[in-house]
């Protein structure tokens, strides 16, 4: 076994981290442009994070103490070699999994299976594709989220997989060209924290351990990881860094949405590709130790991203409990834990309290969920669908039955078809053009995104292609289709149903087909798409991150040739996030305008159900639709900036992204946040606040237990020798020595100094409580309620409809937002009824982060509530009395 070198290195810290771009003495506009040379540098350039530790052990607090016993009465069992095997995969195709730990015979417990993906199981037959994160963002529905949860957490427990590495909320959307923001839900954190609180409440209540994904700016493909872009002719020697200041990293990306997925008692969290401020997201103990564990009081386990643990000793003690897939790079055989962290633990430089608290995080998610009730055998296999394979895929080691073919869809199909329709948005209604009534004298469909992929839903591997009809982005957040109902599909069924005439032309470059249907068509239905996936795939010429807002596959000449000829052109979008809609959203011709995002395996189905008004559109957008890509103010670091060092993504636009930009800047969108047409309208009236009764903000304080230690361990390095009766999986990553001489075992020259440990990384004495933690999710007095909103929303329409209200406040500062979303609920309404909308307001929802305080305050700038049915329609608003 060996060191590599980074192994020993840990990271240099400087004496510097960005306090708030707030701060008089840093800028509040933006110096440079992002993405802008690196010559003239900003305050964020070269930014570093500073050394945080001990890791933080977990107390059992909020709802883990029953876990937290009996994870600690399991570990007390162990020996130092089973701890480490819990804590190190097996290495890059070593089992049935994406991800597999060591198992435990002696005990009869069998490996960990952690498997993709955020909306469904990845790489598997027998399984439902869900819509996207981003588009059931949309639906701003609790239960949709909840259930979308549950079905997803039960299909992976039916699979035999333990972790569901999903929800995501890393990206969060910086940048509306960011690769992989489908997986997640919004460029709003609000939005984004309660949808992935609900998410990972449905998937662990299905029994299975929710692993909320990636901590945190990852928010671009480009440059995340050495190898991948030195692949694509990039030559640079570290991973991109995010650069953020501390008041944009708790008002944007820390809180909410994670510390609402770390309060929803989320089981684990996978640590991202990127550097946050020059230090690797996997061994950042500023942003594991104290953001993480320390402020939002996080009780499970941190995974590495896959290859994205970079040292041993240094990433165990920053907070890294497990490493994913276990080896340094896949298929090395090598590994920074395994042999390796034995040999740390034994010699000391890893203190078995830290060993301890890591295997009782893993054990503690177990127990949460309920996976000694709720597990079965895994029954497939992630490097075949065939039913036979090779148990050790790499290894072509021991060959058998590998994949039983479990069916577990039960009728998801129902509920796919639902969510989808629900998370439609309505954007253009001209003169009640929809609802269709299937009574067209004649439909003519347009465009490859109305089709079927001619090899089939499942034909590009990883969906790392755009034929066809979009109903996922690419990558690992993908599941495999069963089937997938195409627009044109679920369209003609309709129109047959019905007796009426339907046509179609899905070549986009065949103008003169188009152009002739077009002119026969009293009712053209267009669809168009745009794509985006994770960074190992390109897709014609986008590596992961868009290289534009534009339509794909010649969208806009497909529109504008069906428009020329048509003048009732109904336009569909399927699409990642937000395009380019100003050459064709306001012409006369295109009457009416739906977004329909990623919807999954029942994509015709959902929008026929909207098209033909057996669904009445009741979504919102979840992001904003801008009339130029400039008008967002951020973007893809698309070059090198930095020389051949680490690029430098420096985010100088602070919390203004989305709707908080486009506000601030005076910039009209197309569409707004929130936006959303019905069917019905709805008016708003007697806005009412009612303030309760709230005792003062109690900053934590206090110091924690000494750190448990759960049992003993001998120092002889003869008592983890390789048993002589196992006969090794080549490449297989064990926590076994091969030699009783350490720097022979780790196969490092410079093997015996420990003077990189940081100090105090090994004290387990204890330790001071952070002020603005106390609790899973932080302060618990965050979530106090200061007030109750209440206002009446009457369906003024004519057909019965759902209206998401929402709510939204100024924090009056200088430096805040307009406005920021706060709470929303939606109310299914009767024509001419009334409902009455109520949603709470918190004391974290009414505070800014102090970084000098180092906690949440309530600034005596003056606050105002604001309702309405969308960021920029707020009818309703009062002044709040604090
Ligand atoms: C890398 C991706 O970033 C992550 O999201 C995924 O879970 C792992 N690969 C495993 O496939």
């Amino acid at each position: 076994m060996h060191f590599s070198p980074e192994f020993w290195s840990i990271f240099s810290f400087l004496p510097l981290f960005v306090p708030s771009l707030r701060d008089p003495e840093y800028p509040s506009s933006t110096p440079n442009p992002p993405g802008g040379n690196g010559t003239e540098h900003d305050a964020l350039w070269l930014a570093a994070s500073p050394p945080k530790y001990p890791s933080p052990w977990m107390d059992g607090s909020g709802e883990w103490a029953t876990a937290y016993k009996r994870a600690q009465a399991f570990v007390s069992q162990l020996t130092l070699l089973e701890k480490v095997n819990l804590t190190t995969g097996v290495g890059w195709q070593g089992e049935d999994c994406v991800g597999n730990t060591g198992e435990i015979p002696r005990l009869g417990f069998p490996a960990l299976c952690l498997q993709d993906s955020p909306l469904g199981v990845r790489n598997a037959d027998y399984v439902s594709a869900f819509p996207a994160g981003g588009s059931v963002a949309a639906s701003f529905d609790r239960e949709i989220w909840y259930q979308r949860g549950f079905e997803m957490g039960s299909e992976h427990r039916k699979k035999g997989v333990d972790v569901q590495l999903g929800p995501v909320v890393g990206p969060l959307g910086r940048s509306p060209e960011g690769g992989r923001n489908w997986e997640g839900f919004s460029p709003d954190p609000v939005l984004s924290g309660i949808a992935v609180a609900q998410s990972v409440r449905g998937i662990q209540d299905a029994g299975v351990i929710a692993c909320t994904k990636h901590f945190i700016m990852n928010e671009q493909e480009h440059f995340r990881q050495v190898a991948e872009w030195n692949g694509y002719g990039y030559v640079f020697d570290e991973a991109i860094s995010s650069n953020v200041d501390d008041v944009t990293m708790h008002e944007l990306y820390l809180c909410k949405p994670f510390a609402d997925a770390v309060r929803a008692g989320t089981g684990s969290i996978m640590c991202s590709y990127n550097q946050i401020n020059n230090s690797y997201g996997c061994a950042n103990s500023y942003t594991l130790n104290h953001l993480l564990k320390g402020e939002l009081g996080f009780q499970g386990f941190v995974m590495s991203d896959w290859q994205a643990q970079h040292s041993g000793v240094s990433s165990s003690l920053a907070g890294l409990d497990m490493t994913m897939p276990g080896d340094t790079l896949f298929n090395t055989g090598y590994t920074f834990w395994g042999t390796n962290l034995t040999i740390a633990v034994v010699n000391g430089s890893v203190p078995m309290w830290r060993l301890d608290d890591m295997a009782t995080r893993i054990m503690a998610a177990y127990y949460l969920v309920g996976r000694d009730e709720a597990s079965v055998p895994v029954n497939f296999n992630s490097w075949t669908t065939d039913t036979f394979g090779y148990q050790h895929a790499f290894a072509k080691l021991d060959y058998g039955v590998v994949n039983e073919h479990v069916d577990v869809r039960e009728e998801h199909g129902r509920t796919i078809r639902d969510h989808a329709a629900r998370s439609t948005v309505l954007l253009k209604n001209t003169g009640n053009t929809l609802p269709l009534t299937g009574k067209e004298k004649f439909t003519a469909v347009f465009g490859e995104d109305a089709d079927n992929n001619p090899w089939g839903p499942n034909g590009c591997s990883d969906r790392g292609c755009d034929n066809g009809t979009l109903a996922m982005g690419w990558g690992s957040g993908t599941s495999n289709f069963p089937y997938l109902v195409t627009p044109l599909t679920a369209i003609q069924n309709e129109v047959l149903f019905n007796g009426g005439i339907i046509q179609s032309e899905t070549q986009n470059w065949a103008y003169s087909q188009i152009m002739s249907l077009a002119g026969q068509a009293s009712t053209s239905i267009v669809f168009v798409n745009a794509d985006s996936g994770e960074g190992y795939i390109g897709v014609d010429g986008n590596i992961g991150d868009r290289n534009n807002l534009t339509l794909w596959r010649n969208g806009e000449a497909l529109i504008q040739n069906v428009t020329a000829y048509c003048n009732n052109t109904i336009v569909v979008i399927h699409s990642v996030g937000p395009v380019l809609l100003t050459p064709y959203y306001d012409n006369d011709n295109v009457t009416a305008i739906l977004w329909a995002g990623l919807p999954g395996e029942q994509s015709g189905n959902s929008i026929a159900d909207v098209l033909y008004g057996r669904v009445n559109p009741s979504a919102k957008l979840p992001f904003t639709f801008g009339r130029t890509r400039e008008d967002y103010g951020t973007d893809i670091l698309y070059d090198l900036n930095n020389g051949e060092n680490a690029a430098q993504d420096d985010f100088v636009e602070g919390i203004f992204i989305d709707y908080r930009h486009f506000d601030r800047a005076g910039l009209d969108p197309i569409y707004e946040f929130g936006y959303g047409l019905s069917y019905s309208t709805f008016a708003y009236s007697g806005l009412q606040v009612e303030k309760h009764a709230v005792g003062p903000y109690m900053p934590t304080n206090g110091t924690t237990k000494a750190a448990p230690v759960l049992g003993n361990y001998s120092r002889d390095l003869a008592d983890y020798q390789f048993p002589s009766n196992l006969s090794a999986v080549p490449f297989y990553i064990y926590p076994y020595l091969n030699s009783t001489d350490a720097a022979d075992a780790s196969d490092d020259p410079s093997y015996g100094s420990d003077d990189f440990i940081p100090e105090g990384a090994r004290d387990g004495s204890p330790q001071p409580r952070v002020a603005a933690g106390g609790g899973p999710g932080g302060n618990p007095r965050l979530y106090d309620v200061f007030f109750t909103v209440r206002a009446t929303i009457q369906n003024t329409g004519s057909v019965v409809g759902e209206e998401v209200g929402q709510l939204y406040v100024s924090l009056g500062g200088p430096n805040d937002p307009k406005v920021v979303l706060r709470n929303f609920n939606k109310l299914s309404i009767a024509p001419g009824a009334s409902a009455t909308f109520s949603a709470d307001i918190t004391r974290r929802d009414l505070s800014n982060w102090d970084p000098v305080q180092q906690n949440w305050v309530i600034t005596s700038y003056p606050k105002t509530v604001f309702v309405g049915s969308s960021s920029r329609k707020l009818p309703l608003s009062q002044r709040l009395s604090i």
